[in-house]
């Protein structure tokens, strides 16, 4: 899948912007400010159905308006396209596949996988376990569709446990069951995804950082319990903080090198350098296993990297043959070869050149 088609209403700077995106090389140039990330971001939205930046979408919604759309065509290699929106007004979003209302917004990932790059892509590496349990989820789902459901009748099922242990503790343990059938199916999916993603992620570190990073997968509770049992054992913890502690929802990768945590050892620029392998090895892996080929997202690219690093970077990103955007301030940027199309960005305004 590739995106053809984008249009952006009301997205920060961005009034409104219409783009015929080539299947190849796009180059977005524009000084600080003029809104190059922000139409990344609304490509990250169609496929993802939230930002890189922040986790409150509703920051996104230009100042004064009381919504945003972004609706994009994506096309298979077949030729046969599909159209998808989303739009938030207000605290609500609803998305659009197909012409059709879609059940979650998993359904526009589904659609058009995407990923980014982006100067804030070392918090992989730096900070706690939510963006590395997305990153696994977002492999998982493709690899294995049915995934999403059983997230979403997970996430659901701990949602209804956590208010019963506010409100009624001796009624939890009514969820106790679904929630340990659906959380042992979700562990599965990402032990095999760590399992199967190793193989690539030995090869993408070592081609891009040289460091011997090592990936342990944790699953959310004790290896020696089922989750039924940890469950139980942690009923008395768990009532008197009306929140289930046990569950795939606390799972983790951990990073480690030389015998300690990545992130106390790794430079900033390092950091980036093994987030950047870990999606890249996500992608390859994606790419072996379903044929998929994501579009990719580079914002800034050359950020904290030198000389050196820098090629190692543009030789894997090179090999993947994925449509690229990738930013720029200066409208020639040899990074990538040269584009099929650029677009000048100039206070939110879109212009092919
Ligand atoms: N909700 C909003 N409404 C209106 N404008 C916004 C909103 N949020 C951010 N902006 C403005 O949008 C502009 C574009 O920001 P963006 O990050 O896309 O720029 P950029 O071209 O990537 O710049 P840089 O080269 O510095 O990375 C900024 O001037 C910012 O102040
Ligand atoms: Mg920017």
């Amino acid at each position: 899948m590739t995106l053809a088609q984008l249009t952006v209403t009301n997205l920060r700077c961005i009034e409104h912007a219409e783009l015929e995106v080539p299947s190849g090389l796009a180059l977005i140039w524009g000084g600080n400010g003029s809104g190059k990330t922000s139409l990344l971001e609304a490509i990250f939205l169609l496929g993802r159905g939230r930002s890189f930046r922040t986790r409150n979408t509703e920051r996104l919604i230009r100042r004064g308006q009381d919504h945003l759309r972004v609706v994009g065509r994506v096309q298979a290699l077949s030729g046969a396209s599909t159209v998808l929106g989303l739009e938030l007004a207000g605290q609500g979003v609803t998305a659009r596949v197909g012409g059709r209302a879609a059940g979650s917004l998993a359904e526009l990932s589904q659609v058009f996988p995407v990923q980014a790059i982006e100067p804030g892509i070392h918090r992989l590496v730096e900070e706690g376990g939510y963006s590395r349990r997305r990153w696994m989820d977002w492999a998982a789902f493709h690899v294995e569709p049915q995934f999403v459901d059983t997230w979403v009748r997970y996430t659901r099922a701990l949602k209804q446990r956590n208010a019963a242990l506010k409100s009624d503790p001796a009624r939890a343990s009514v969820w106790d069951g679904e929630l340990a059938r659906l959380g042992e199916i979700i562990a599965e999916s990402r032990d095999r995804f760590v399992k199967h993603l190793e193989p690539y992620w030995r090869e993408a570190v070592a081609a891009l950082s040289g460091l011997p990073v090592e990936l342990h997968y944790l699953r959310g509770w004790g290896q020696e319990h089922t989750l039924q049992e940890a469950l139980l054992a942690a009923r008395a913890r768990d009532e008197a903080r009306h929140l289930t502690h046990p569950g795939p929802h606390r799972a983790d990768v951990a990073m480690r090198l030389f015998g300690r945590p990545a992130r106390e050892v790794l430079s900033r620029g390092q950091q980036k350098l093994v987030a950047v392998a870990m999606v890249l090895a996500q992608l390859r892996f994606l790419q072996a296993t379903t044929g998929a080929t994501p579009t990719l997202l580079l914002d800034d690219p050359a950020a904290e990297l030198d000389g050196e690093h820098l090629e190692r970077f543009i030789a894997q990103v090179s090999q993947l043959k994925s449509q690229l955007v990738v930013t720029s301030l200066h409208a020639e940027s040899p990074l990538f070869g040269s584009p099929a199309r650029s677009f000048h960005v100039e206070h939110g305004r879109v212009q092919p050149v």
